[in-house]
């Protein structure tokens, strides 16, 4: 099973992707994570990219695709299942998607788009926080760790915030997707993958309609 989920920034993308992972075993390919993790260990691709993400730009389609194309290649257990989160962003990502799975003979099952308007979207990223150790996503209002100061997941006591989480970057981050990645709605829409989900809903609704979408899918 693969599974695109599609949303703007801040729409709730690695916070759903995490509890899919968790309750369903699928594998999360979060092309920002791993981005980011090249970011910090100073990679070439990590050099070329931090000041790309920094203004809220997308990298270029052909280092978005080599990742994800290296990772479906290579990655442990990505055969039982797939959640993409943050990939494609553009139309030209998604086709060479269509490529690289239909090589592998792989189809996508479904692509689910978290609807959220833009005014909760600054909200959401200003108050964003995660685990240090395992990446898992907090925040200051919606999400906080249940414990306070101790990461569910893993009980890691240092949290983090992002370099492109500053109220400008947001702005720029929200223009490109609607001009690069909104796009893919109709692309998909045409195809009959689309499955659209109300992303202003509570974290837990919004896991239930996803589970929804999942069980229509052959799978719960
Ligand atoms: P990426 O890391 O993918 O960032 P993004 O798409 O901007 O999305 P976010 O991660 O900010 O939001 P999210 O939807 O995951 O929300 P979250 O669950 O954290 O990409 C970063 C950058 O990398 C890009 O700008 C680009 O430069 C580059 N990049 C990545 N992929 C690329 C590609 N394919 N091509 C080219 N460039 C690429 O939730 C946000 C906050 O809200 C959290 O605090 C959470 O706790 C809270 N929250 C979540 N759900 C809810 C809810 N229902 N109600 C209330 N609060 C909620
Ligand atoms: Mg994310
Ligand atoms: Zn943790």
């Amino acid at each position: 099973m693969i599974i695109i989920l599609l949303g703007p920034p801040g729409a709730g993308k690695g916070t759903q992707a995490e509890n899919l992972q968790r309750n369903h075993g699928l594998v999360n390919l979060s092309t920002g994570d791993m981005l980011r993790a090249a970011v910090a260990s100073g990679s070439e691709i990590g050099r070329k990219a931090k000041a790309v993400m920094e203004r809220g730009d997308l990298v270029p389609d052909e280092v978005a695709v080599a990742i994800v194309a290296e990772r479906l290649a290579a990655g442990p257990g990505t055969a039982k299942g797939l959640i993409l989160d943050g990939f494609p962003r553009t139309v030209g990502q998604a086709e060479a998607l269509d490529r690289v799975l239909a090589e592998k003979h792989r189809k996508l099952d479904a692509v689910i788009e978290m609807q959220v308007v833009d005014e909760a979207l600054v909200a959401r990223i200003s108050g964003r926080f995660s685990c240090a150790k395992c990446g898992a996503a907090y925040h200051d209002t919606f999400n906080r760790p249940k414990v306070e100061g101790k990461c569910d997941v893993c009980g890691g006591g240092e949290f983090t915030r992002r370099a492109d989480d500053s109220a400008e970057t947001v702005k720029a981050r929200l223009t490109v997707y609607h001009r690069e990645t909104a796009p893919l709605l109709p692309y998909y829409r045409a195809r009959g993958l689309l499955r659209t989900v109300d992303g202003m809903a509570e974290i837990g609704q919004v896991a239930k309609e996803i589970d929804a979408v999942l069980a229509s899918l052959g799978r719960s």
